[in-house]
């Protein structure tokens, strides 16, 4: 296993819009193997293809405390979204920034599994928070997307800021 580089916002590529996997092979597993040790010792709750910079439909998320509950979605989507839920956010490509954003409370979502095989499962609360919010890094899009374009470019200019002084220390 090996830990993979997260993208970051503003980087074009988390723009990407991903395209299908064709093949649940070996090496889409190992990816998701990587993925989930990339996520963990983030440490985050959910981490998309995109955002390690590979452009294929798949995510892994774990909203539990102890690492208890992995999930790997390939090709998911969303057959049905119920209720309304607004809360706090953040994004392993956004480090640092946490802002409210809305999206339905409970999602019924289909994908293939790691043996390639189809599944259906339910989702609420914080795990299908996190399962939109990746499936949206597959379209390309960011949560902060969702707020203000004034927010977003005061993000966007902090983040580029901080990068410099870390391209500046590293030296
Ligand atoms: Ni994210």
């Amino acid at each position: 296993m090996a830990k993979l580089t997260i993208l970051e916002f503003p980087d074009p590529r988390l723009r990407t819009k991903a395209i299908p996997v064709a093949a649940v092979d070996d090496e889409l597993n190992a990816l998701i193997d990587d993925m989930f040790e990339t996520m963990y010792a983030a440490p985050g709750i959910g981490l998309a293809a995109t955002q390690v910079d590979v452009h294929w439909r798949f995510l892994v998320a774990d909203v539990s405390p102890d690492q208890s509950q992995p999930h790997a979605l390939i090709n998911p989507v969303i057959l049905e979204k119920d209720g309304v839920r607004v809360s706090e956010e953040g994004c392993l490509s956004v480090p640092g920034y946490y802002e409210d954003v809305q999206r339905a409370e409970h999602i019924r979502v289909k994908f293939l599994n790691r043996e390639g095989d189809p599944v259906e499962m339910e989702a609420d609360g914080l795990l299908a928070v996190c399962i939109q919010h990746e499936i949206d890094h597959l379209d390309g899009k960011l949560f902060v997307d969702y707020l203000s374009e004034a927010k977003r470019q005061r993000i966007r200019k902090r983040l580029e800021k901080s990068r410099r002084h870390q391209a500046a220390a590293a030296m």
